[in-house]
């Protein structure tokens, strides 16, 4: 599972042209899936391109609100996003944590709140370097997925969770493997501690993954998927990183 997070970047030329690029150039063998998360502004115009292409690439939103943060100026709901085709969302990221103050009860409901509207949540977790430092990654990391406590063993069974550290995102210092194994592998055990029957919970990495280290953190047993901000961007090096991977 690759997913294409653009961020507060493009234009309708720009999706569009991304959109008739990559849906050439992606080799779908083994069912992988390609997960395109365009600013919110472009969220129905790349679906309709997407069905005009036939394409297998499924859309994602960036952002979602809960419903009874009602009434909330610029707000767009889970069942919003189910209305125009949007299949996943991304839920956590730390800039939404940071800018817009994005906290774990909110979260929560959000997460609770696409699962029941149809919507896949992509639950973004992962520490700033401090917490790195001082070997509290793995206890800050518990804190933040403890929200998926309130949901059912079923609705867990539909998340997908995105371990993203901080001090990785949009610098150029990618997680190296071995660190990024010890941490899936944490958060799976966590995840296999919060049920009493066997779930698959995909665990994707995002953090400067480029083209240069993609086949590297993919070939880990421990990385369901990767996360991509700027590799994103370009309809070639995108559609070569799905490819590799
Ligand atoms: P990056 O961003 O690939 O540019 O580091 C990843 C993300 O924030 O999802």
């Amino acid at each position: 599972m690759i997913v294409a997070n653009w961020k507060m970047h493009g234009s309708r030329q720009a999706v569009s042209s991304w959109i008739s690029k990559v849906s050439e150039n992606l080799d779908f063998k083994d069912s992988k899936l390609c997960i395109f998360c365009p600013p919110s502004c472009y969220l129905e115009y790349a679906g309709k391109l997407l069905n005009e292409e036939n394409s297998q690439i499924k859309l994602g939103s960036q952002i979602v609100n809960e419903s009874e943060a009602k009434p909330l100026t610029g707000g767009i709901t889970a069942a919003m996003l189910k209305d125009i085709g949007a299949d996943y969302v991304l839920i956590g990221h730390s800039e939404q944590r940071s800018f817009i103050r994005d906290g774990d009860t909110g979260i929560a409901k959000k997460i609770k709140e696409s699962i029941d509207d149809g919507v896949i949540p992509i639950f973004c977790v992962g520490e700033d370097l401090a917490k790195k430092n001082n070997n509290e990654t793995e206890s800050f990391i518990s804190s933040q997925l403890e929200v998926l406590q309130i949901l059912s063993e079923s609705q867990l069974s539909s998340v997908i969770v995105a371990y993203e550290p901080i001090w990785a995102i949009g610098t150029g210092l990618n997680a190296d493997r071995q660190y990024i194994e010890k941490i899936h592998g944490f958060i799976k055990q966590y995840l296999k501690d919060l049920c009493s029957i066997d779930i698959y919970v995909p665990v994707l990495y995002g953090g400067s993954v480029k083209l240069e280290n993609c086949e590297e953190i993919i070939s880990s047993d421990e990385v369901d998927g990767l996360l991509i901000g700027g590799a994103s961007l370009d309809p070639e090096i995108f559609s070569n990183i799905f490819n590799l991977s």
